[in-house]
């Protein structure tokens, strides 16, 4: 059970800081979202932000592209310190060229879709991806309510890794908190993005050791 904090909702006037403080509390990997202000109605940060804290921090960089045109941006994210590029099945390009690209440029790749999205989509690319992105709210914006009726989507997921005899990190992202962690752990997540739930938060460690022994109780046998 992994956690992926969601640097969207991080204190940007004390990055570094904050970067320590995520480092300290156990976290797993560093979700870091970029919005292109077209794919999602809203901006974020890019490049130059993901540098300066590439050298501050030696976390995982979990990078989750909410962006139109993720092919173009594959070897600049590289270059700004990215390990895995997750994009969007709804953006531009053929999904199984831009996971391509981005093995190709040594990342992991991973797949997400938008709540309004079917899961059967993601079918021809399981084999394919290191991650699949279940979001459990319309991208764009931290601290908004997480949808329970994604769940399904998360169980289908499992079955079809288990049916393909294949394995890939299954994350949710959106509204994730220790009232609903235990839900989406139960469906077969194991990889846990927490923005508005961690940072902002008296103590990152506390949280985040929560939200692990939460999920893990909710673990499915
Ligand atoms: C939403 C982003 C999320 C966001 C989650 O588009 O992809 O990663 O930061 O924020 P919370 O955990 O507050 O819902
Ligand atoms: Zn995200």
């Amino acid at each position: 059970m992994k956690i992926s904090p969601s640097m969207l909702s991080a204190d940007f006037t004390k990055l570094g800081e904050e970067l320590d403080r995520i480092k300290a509390s156990g976290a797993d990997m560093l979700h870091i979202d970029v919005m292109d202000g077209h794919f999602v109605p809203n901006i974020s940060f890019g490049m130059p932000v993901i540098k300066s804290i590439r050298k501050k921090s030696d976390l995982f960089f979990d990078v989750h592209i909410m962006i139109s045109q993720p092919q173009r941006y594959i070897e600049e994210l590289k270059k700004a310190g990215a390990e895995l590029i997750t994009f969007h099945y709804e953006a531009e390009g053929d999904p199984a060229e831009t996971i391509e690209m981005i093995h190709a440029a040594g990342l992991k790749a991973g797949i997400s879709i938008k709540p309004k999205t079917p899961v059967e989509v993601l079918l021809p690319y399981l084999k394919d991806v290191e991650l699949v992105l279940i979001m459990t709210v319309e991208p764009g914006f931290g601290g908004q309510s997480f949808m329970s009726d994604m769940m399904p989507k998360l169980r289908w997921l499992k079955e079809e890794a288990r049916r393909q005899n294949t394995d890939f990190i299954l994350q949710v992202d959106g509204g994730v908190n220790r009232n609903t962690i235990a839900e989406a752990a139960a469906a077969g997540a194991d990889c846990f993005v927490a923005g508005s739930a961690v940072f902002g938060k008296p103590d990152y460690h506390e949280e985040v050791t929560a939200l692990k022994a939460l999920a893990e109780a909710a673990r499915p046998q």
